[in-house]
């Protein structure tokens, strides 16, 4: 086994290991990617204030996210097509982050459905929800979300429409994956991805597949979407949803202080702080820049979460010494997952893990409670000032 020391050794051994259509997926931001950059890029543009002769014996990383104990505040991401990096790849991070104790949030467009995840494992994780054209079946999936005790939903707000990744266009995307002559010659390199695959049932999206009417063309991602998204989605629908639910809700997407208004009026529990991974509005702010913004805004009246860019424990730590209550990783678990299964995911979260709590250490703090602006040294104007 390689020595792992941290999430780029990940992602390298990830990129031997899984054909590159998939790896582009996951490593692609829209267009011109100029905020998936940011995303990761802002992030050093805060700097840490190292303090010493601190007793830094007894610390914690432990704390509640939505009111649920988690051993660090770092979730899974609702990460698309997770299965198709890995066999049953959602079956495996869920297992890793049910024996980390942080949250796996099963996305509405996983390989492994609802029941998959929740027959094979026993800790509740969190379910995604993107808004269809069909109501129905909408509320479907949340009777099945709840049906498998999910401790949460997620409701993702930015992805209406999907935005232009090229990589997966150039590459022919698609699920269940239909090998294309330009990429055969990749494929036949990935033996450990291709046994798996060939080992198991689960290669389509199975929370859509036979429980959605009048969606013909699941293979693309784009047709998909753009049949059976609605892009009519507005915050009566949340609120709507909100209620279909009942339980803890997390509205996923937000980057704008006025929009943290409305989650906080509709009543959600927490807010995402995200820009989808630089997935979607290209050209967004980043999500760790935005953030500040946000928290000024509802910061003391919803819990607020940030994903897009976390990379380390460090980014962690900066973002809740900034206010954010929860933080996501997306990339940075399926790294892990592609490289090695469930073991590399608990990697991704041992690496982070480690890193988050050294270097609260090194700050001289002992819990991330005690964490605040003081143990950063942030830019003046680091939120912008925007004209
Ligand atoms: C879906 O969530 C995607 O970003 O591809």
């Amino acid at each position: 086994m390689p020595v792992i020391t941290c999430i780029d050794d990940l992602k390298r051994l990830y990129r031997r290991r899984v054909p590159k259509m998939f790896y582009d997926y996951c490593e692609s931001g829209s267009w011109t990617e100029q905020t998936f950059r940011d995303n990761v890029n802002d992030f050093q543009d805060i700097l840490l204030r190292q303090r010493v002769a601190v007793d830094m014996e007894g610390r914690s990383t432990a704390t509640k996210m939505i009111g649920q104990d988690v051993a660090m505040p770092v979730a899974l991401a609702p990460v698309g097509l997770t299965g198709m990096q890995c066999a049953d790849g959602e079956i495996k991070a869920a297992r890793a982050a049910e024996a980390f104790g942080v949250p796996f949030t099963l996305s509405t467009m996983s390989v492994c459905s609802i029941e998959d995840v929740a027959e094979n494992s026993t800790a509740p994780f969190w379910f995604q929800l993107y808004v269809m054209r069909d109501e129905d079946f909408v509320k479907n999936l949340i009777d099945r979300a709840k049906a498998a005790k999910c401790s949460g939903l997620v409701l993702t707000l930015d992805l209406q429409i999907l935005g232009q990744r090229h990589m997966d266009l150039k590459n022919g995307l698609s699920v269940p994956f239909r090998p294309t002559f330009g990429n055969i010659a990749n494929l036949s390199t990935k033996v450990r991805w291709g046994l798996g695959m060939l080992g198991t049932k689960r290669r389509t999206f199975r929370n859509i597949v036979g429980h959605a009417t009048g969606v013909s063309d699941l293979s693309s991602l784009s047709t998909w979407t753009t049949e059976a998204f609605d892009p009519r989605l507005d915050w009566a629908k949340v609120k709507a949803i909100k209620k279909m639910w009942g339980g803890p809700l997390i509205l996923k997407g937000i980057l704008d202080a006025e929009d943290a208004k409305m989650a906080l009026k509709i009543g959600a529990d927490a807010i995402i702080v995200s820009n989808h991974g630089g997935r979607q509005l290209d050209g967004a702010l980043s999500a760790i820049r935005a953030l500040p913004a946000i928290l000024e805004a509802v910061g003391d009246k919803v819990e607020v979460h940030l994903d897009s860019g976390i990379r380390s424990g460090q980014d962690v730590l900066k973002a809740l010494a900034l206010g954010a209550k929860g933080t996501y990783i997306g990339r940075a678990f399926i790294y892990g997952l592609g490289a090695m299964g469930q073991a590399g995911v608990t990697k991704a979260l041992e690496v982070i893990h480690k890193e988050l709590d050294f270097t609260m250490a090194l700050c001289g703090r002992r819990n991330l409670g005690d964490l605040n602006r003081d143990n950063l040294l942030v830019p003046e104007d680091f939120g912008g000032r925007w004209g």
